[in-house]
């Protein structure tokens, strides 16, 4: 079963001599608990086609359908409700909260969603996991790059969304520690049935992965 279907999406920024087909006519599918990597060139594309999974940007044309619904078409306020309850997002610059401490901005997206009880044993057990439990009460700015980048990996997990984007989740980390993050973001979605779209440009990474989609200056290189 498809979790995930891309239609002819394109997406041009700018016009006339500055028009920049971010992404030009891109078609793909991805099933349930797929772990797929996105990879290509820097300005290929890559970061462009996770904003638009993740609903924080629309197309220019083409769908982008998600268990079977057209997410393109979501007002901004249903927009926000479906990525807080079924996408989590680790992003390239951890986007994290910096006036609340590593535990707060882990708790947020859950807590966030009244239907959600904070899952405290789970959030510890994430966070225990990527090794940064004794940081729980520590602000961002107090963290090393590695253990920023960390944090953000939790919150993405943190309410177990059914779909995972991730922009290089494991750039600012040395090797050991990214083969730790990478088992248990492959733990974390076998256990949950997730679906992992991730952004590397490590080959061995990416060779590791069910599936490789190659960018290439806003279309799909090859896929298999
Ligand atoms: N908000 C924007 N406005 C104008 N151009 C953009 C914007 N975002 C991305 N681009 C351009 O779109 C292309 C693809 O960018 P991006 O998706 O960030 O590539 P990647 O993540 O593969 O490095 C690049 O040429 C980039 O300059
Ligand atoms: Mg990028």
């Amino acid at each position: 079963m498809e979790i995930l279907e891309i239609r002819n999406v394109k997406k041009y920024y700018g016009k006339n001599d500055n028009l920049v087909k971010a992404l030009d006519d891109v078609s793909f599918k991805i099933g349930k608990g797929e772990f797929v990597a996105i990879v290509g060139q820097s300005g290929s594309g890559k970061s462009t086609l996770l904003n638009l999974i993740g609903g924080l940007d629309k197309p220019t044309s083409g769908s982008i359908i998600i268990n079977g619904k057209e997410i393109s078409g979501f007002s901004p306020k249903k927009q926000t409700e479906f990525r807080r309850k079924n996408i989590g997002f680790i992003f390239q610059n951890y986007s994290l909260m910096p006036e609340l401490c590593v535990y707060d901005n882990v708790a947020l997206p859950v807590s966030i969603d009244r239907s959600q009880k904070t899952d405290h044993e789970y959030i510890k057990r994430i966070l225990t996991d990527l090794g940064i439990w004794e940081k729980r009460k520590k602000l961002p700015h107090q963290l090393s790059g590695g253990q920023q980048q960390r944090t953000a990996i939790a919150r993405a997990l943190a309410n177990k969304p059914a779909i995972i984007l991730a922009d290089e989740p494991t750039g600012n980390l040395d090797s050991g520690t990214t083969m730790d993050v990478m088992e248990l973001l492959k733990n974390s979605c076998k256990e949950y049935s997730q679906t992992m779209i991730m952004v590397t440009h490590n080959d061995m990474l990416a060779a590791s992965c069910d599936r490789i989609l190659s960018i290439l200056d806003g279309k799909i290189e090859r896929g298999y």
